[in-house]
């Protein structure tokens, strides 16, 4: 990838991101994503509304175990609206602290706002890629990340994990809801402009995802499969998105037409991509690197067998 395709990649996210931080959805299309992913909706309700901008992968809280207990933990997330970011810091307690990093600026104006208007006081915001991020060696106990790393340039991928250790305290972790790909995508979703702002184009096969962790120190790797069904982004609402990425995440844009000329909804999701949680630690030099890959039984109401008992929850 050459600097100046990294560069235009950079570009679409903030633009697309840019807009979305501008316009929120709507609290039904919120609520129902939000529960399709796992968060406990009364946790969630306590958060601010417009920090749940609804553009989350998965729920990395769910294996982050935060808790006040450990002596001043401190925690670094790609935030959006600030959303995960604000539930670590109720679990973390006023002693813990939270650092959330965006490369849009808009994004972090919301989350300052969001974090002005919930009276969050352990939190703080700040504009950066996660390429280069703006903290100290091995000054961070859990580095959370949510549908982020699929967006970064694939040039710089290897560069995001080397920085991930980098920051992170001896036995520190690593914690991503991110989408992964089954198999490799074809060119034609690689460059479609809406998958790609989309969080699709740019997700990983697990293989690839296993071996950005292990080259950049990584050990006790665990990526899962949550199963959930990926349809939930063909919502209605979220179809009729307006920006040129879509609204809720993955696919949306039921009427748009790819620069290719292919109706988005073409594409079967759930074929291509899943929902996972990744784990990773940063363990001492001589702890033996494991790998394990494995596919969670979820929720039935999430699960693509859940409707009619498809396996692409297509029906
Ligand atoms: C799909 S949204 C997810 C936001 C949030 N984690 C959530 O769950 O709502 C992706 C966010 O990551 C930010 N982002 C994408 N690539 C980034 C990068 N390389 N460095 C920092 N932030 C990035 C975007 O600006 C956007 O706010």
């Amino acid at each position: 990838m050459s600097t100046v395709a990294t560069e235009t990649a950079y570009a679409t996210v903030e633009s697309s991101y840019g807009f979305r931080a501008s316009n929120q959805i709507s609290n039904r299309l919120r609520t129902r994503i939000t529960a399709a992913l796992g968060y406990d909706p009364v946790e969630a309700s306590a958060v601010p509304e417009a920090a749940n901008i609804g553009e989350g992968c998965g729920n990395p809280l769910l294996i982050a175990s935060l808790s006040e207990v450990t002596p001043r933990p401190r925690f670094s997330i790609r935030h959006g609206g600030g959303f995960d970011c604000f539930l670590a810091a109720k679990k973390v307690g006023p002693t813990g602290k939270v650092t959330g990093i965006d490369m849009t600026e808009k994004m972090v104006e919301l989350a300052r706002r969001n974090a002005a208007s919930g009276g969050y006081s352990n939190v703080t915001f700040c504009y950066s890629r996660i390429s280069q991020l703006p903290v100290d060696d091995a000054s961070i106990d859990c580095v959370m990340s949510n549908c982020v790393l699929n967006l970064v340039p694939a040039a710089e991928k290897q560069r995001v994990f080397a920085e991930i250790h980098r920051v992170l305290k001896p036995n520190g972790y690593v914690v991503v809801s991110d989408f992964l790909a089954y198999k490799p995508l074809p060119q034609e979703m690689i460059d479609d402009p809406a998958l790609q702002a989309g969080c699709v184009s740019g997700a990983v096969e697990t293989a690839v995802m296993q071996k950005y962790l292990q080259q950049a120190g990584f050990s006790d790797i665990l990526l899962m499969d949550t199963n959930k069904n990926l349809e939930l982004y063909k919502d209605g609402e979220a179809a009729k998105s307006v920006t040129p990425c879509c609204a809720g995440g993955a696919c949306g844009g039921k009427e748009q037409v790819t620069a290719s000329g292919r109706k988005e909804l073409d594409y079967d999701i759930n074929e291509w991509i899943g929902s996972f949680q990744i784990y990773a630690l940063k363990g001492k030099k001589e702890d033996e690197t494991t790998v394990t890959v494995e596919k969670a039984a979820v929720p039935i109401e999430n699960s693509r067998t859940s409707c009619c008992g498809c396996k692409s929850g297509a029906c």
